[in-house]
């Protein structure tokens, strides 16, 4: 296989921008009219998800072995989109017209042998993953609301019941659509550990003109369905060999993951000295403050303090988490999320200042859904 030139070709295909997806999806839905049905109503409304993906995993395929976990992951998670092993041919089908398409005179026999042979390879990798783990785990969980608080402007905290156990570890996110935007998923973080009683925590933040958080803040309540897709991610998880001390920094919602990591160390028992930053553009956005605050007093292993960058009537400290929580860097490790700007100023701040890069752990809050690019 010719793996430079799929990747040179779907570098020429690519420069045609948002014509590729427009393509794509009419060539699929002209050939398989009932696939329409798996994607969303209003896909004008949204960025692509898929093709522009789809076109970059295929083109990559000589670093298969090293995308065999996210493939395996992807196709696991396809199930949520109701994705079965029949449809796969379609959308490559689809995927050759494109191509073909774009390419015109370009498009050779050859060509079109290499991307049939990648395309096979990836979707085999994905449907396998898929197969296995359907006689493990459901496509999705669906969780009943049972508290939705609107706690500061545009934030809340959500709690659902799901309707059968959940094994998740304290740090992992999961993708979650709700009935009012139904067939859109978006990441979201649990903000506690795995709970006896199959509860899970949300804290989500509308951003503007944001289609799925304006829903779960503003337009869901109690008693509403949310579906759950399986647990992902491990950045954010915890090495508990050896258990080090840390300092956790939390901008906005970033909050939620690290707030469960405490959970998790206050069942576990205190083997190590926590410190948690919580950074909040003002005041009233220390949507959580009430819980924290109860936290420590409950343990003595951990200390929270809360960081406030645009508020000057606010007493306590100023500025941006990072800076406060450097003061009190002592060699431990340090877990970082919030939103992309805050992550990468505050992991450049404390490469700066000489963390180490292997004891800092991150995640984003970004808006893009399969992340192995
Ligand atoms: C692993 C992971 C965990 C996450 N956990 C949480 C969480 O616990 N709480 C939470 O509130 N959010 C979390 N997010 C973000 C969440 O997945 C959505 O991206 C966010 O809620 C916006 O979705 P939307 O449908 O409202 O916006 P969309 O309709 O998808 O986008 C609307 C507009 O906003 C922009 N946009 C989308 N997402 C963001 C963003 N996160 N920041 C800035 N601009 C954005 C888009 O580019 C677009 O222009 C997480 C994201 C990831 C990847
Ligand atoms: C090699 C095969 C495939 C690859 C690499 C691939 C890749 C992706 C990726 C990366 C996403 C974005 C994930 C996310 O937002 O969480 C996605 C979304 C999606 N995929 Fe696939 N996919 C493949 C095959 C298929 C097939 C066969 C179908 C069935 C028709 C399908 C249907 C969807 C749907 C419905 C979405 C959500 C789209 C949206 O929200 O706009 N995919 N795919």
């Amino acid at each position: 296989m010719d793996t430079q030139a799929l990747k040179g070709s779907w570098h020429l295909v690519a420069q045609s921008g948002d014509q590729v997806p427009l393509f794509f999806y009419s060539a699929l839905f002209l050939m398989y009219p009932e696939a329409r049905g798996l994607f969303p109503v209003s896909m004008a409304a949204q960025r692509d998800r898929l093709v522009g993906a789809l076109g970059h995993i295929v083109s990559n395929v000589d670093r298969v072995d090293e995308l065999v976990p996210f493939l395996q992951q992807l196709g696991r998670d396809h199930r949520k989109f109701s994705v079965v092993a029949q449809h796969y041919p379609a959308v490559g089908q689809a995927l050759l017209a494109t191509l073909e398409h774009f390419l015109g005179d370009r498009w050779t026999p050859a060509l079109a042998r290499d991307w049939t042979q990648a395309y096979s390879l990836v979707a085999k990798v994905m449907t396998e993953a898929a197969e296995e783990s359907s006689a493990t785990s459901p496509p999705w969980w669906e969780g009943e609301i049972i508290m939705h608080e609107v706690r500061a402007p545009g934030i809340a905290v959500i709690r659902a019941r799901l309707n059968y156990p959940y094994p998740f570890r304290a740090g992992q996110s999961a993708s979650i659509s709700c009935a009012l935007r139904p067939k859109l998923w978006r990441y979201y973080s649990f903000a506690n550990a795995p709970r006896r009683d199959n509860t899970i925590d949300l804290h989500v933040r509308v951003v503007d003109g944001g289609v799925v958080s304006t829903a779960l803040v503003h337009g869901t309540q109690r008693g509403d369905i949310l579906k759950v897709a399986a647990p992902v991610g491990d950045r954010l998880t915890l090495d508990a060999n050896p258990p080090r001390d840390l300092i956790l920094i939390a901008g906005g919602t970033g909050l939620a993951p690290l707030k469960s990591l405490v959970e998790q160390m206050a069942y576990e028992g205190p083997r190590r000295d926590v410190r948690l930053f919580v950074g909040a553009r003002t005041s009233r956005e220390l949507y959580d403050i009430e819980a924290l605050s109860k936290l420590n007093v409950e343990h003595p292993w951990l200390s929270v303090v809360p960081v406030v960058s645009r508020d000057a009537f606010y007493s306590g400290e100023h500025g941006m988490a990072v800076d406060v929580a450097l003061r009190a860097y002592r060699g431990q490790d340090v877990y970082v999320c919030g939103s992309e700007e805050m992550v990468q100023q505050s992991v450049s701040r404390l490469l700066d200042a000489g963390v180490p890069p292997g004891q800092i752990r991150f995640d984003e809050f970004t808006s893009a859904g399969g992340r192995a690019q």
